[in-house]
């Protein structure tokens, strides 16, 4: 497994596998590892001939406010991850590789990025858009992974990517669980042992929504009213949104049915976690 930290030799790899028609995977993070991204990476080894792994916590995502400087990292860890997932090239490059003096263009997906996350998070999106871009330009990947945990950031990457007309496919990938059901996030590891129980609330209420649509709910007001009560049990839980939207164009639904994408952020203590599922897929 190589570890390259230059762009310039990054986008030198990139060349002889396009060359000679060799396929490139690719699975961008931000590191420390976890199930969740194995699974992108597993997958991206049976979609591509070569294997990139992007680690880089990108500064331009984060708002001020966030937690960039205490974002977790483990990179002795990671790295025995991937390799176990077969990873043929770690690139890691530094901030200051990313965005050197003078660096003032950034990529948009203008309505995507408003509501859910983007609301709470200004900016937010455009910081990943624009991260995205360049590091398609930089690892010039046939086929890319991402993880439905981040359901926004999936739909504002394959709008970019479509509008863009970039050449390479994208591959959506179901969330990842704990035992508990909670979805594996490298900021879960904020949490202490009595949040990380709260944490579970997501998953009660998201299971709570889909029983009743199971059970031929459709009134996005009252799986709503189930969903929030559910988590305003957990007292430890700070509602940000919970939200009901169509899953293609993030628009609001009054009346749900398969398509209908339920999204929460709750806050607990310092930490946010975001979930989501999709009524008509298969939990
Ligand atoms: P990061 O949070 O490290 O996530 C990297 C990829 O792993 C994303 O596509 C995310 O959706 C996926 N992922 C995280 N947790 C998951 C889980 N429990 N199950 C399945 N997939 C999961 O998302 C980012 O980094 C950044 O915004 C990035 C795209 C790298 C741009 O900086």
């Amino acid at each position: 497994m190589k570890i390259i930290t230059s762009i310039v030799h990054m986008q030198a790899l990139a060349i002889a596998p396009e060359r000679e028609g060799r396929r490139i995977a690719f699975v961008p993070t931000m590191g420390f590892l976890h199930e969740g991204h194995a699974s992108l990476l597993r997958e991206g080894r049976t979609r591509g001939d070569v294997l990139v792994l992007s680690i880089f916590v990108n500064p331009i995502q984060f708002g001020q406010n966030e937690d960039l400087d205490r974002y977790p990292r483990d990179m002795e860890r990671d790295c025995h991850i991937a390799e176990s997932c077969g990873v043929d090239i770690v690139f890691m490059p530094t901030a200051a590789e990313m965005y050197p003096s003078g660096f003032q263009t950034g990529v948009t997906v203008q309505e995507l990025s408003l509501p859910l996350c983007g609301a709470s998070r200004a900016g937010h999106f455009d910081g990943v858009a624009t991260v995205v871009t360049k590091l398609f330009n930089i690892v010039r990947p046939d086929v890319a992974l991402f993880g439905a945990k981040d359901y926004q950031q999936l739909a504002v990457i394959r709008r970019m990517t479509e509008d863009l007309n970039m050449p390479l496919e994208i591959i959506g990938m179901p969330i990842v669980r704990e035992a508990d059901g909670v979805a594996m996030s490298s900021r879960n590891a904020y949490l202490t042992p009595s949040e990380r129980q709260s944490a579970s609330c997501l998953i009660r209420a998201i299971r709570r929504a889909r029983e009743l649509f199971a059970a031929g709910e459709r009134s996005v007001a009252v799986l709503l009213k189930a969903t929030r009560a559910v988590i305003e049990l957990e007292a430890a839980a700070i509602i940000d949104y919970i939200e009901f939207r169509d899953c293609v164009t993030l628009q609001e639904r009054e009346v749900a049915d398969d398509s209908t994408l339920l999204a929460l952020a709750i806050k607990i203590g310092q930490t946010r976690l975001i979930d989501n599922s999709v009524l008509g897929e298969l939990a």
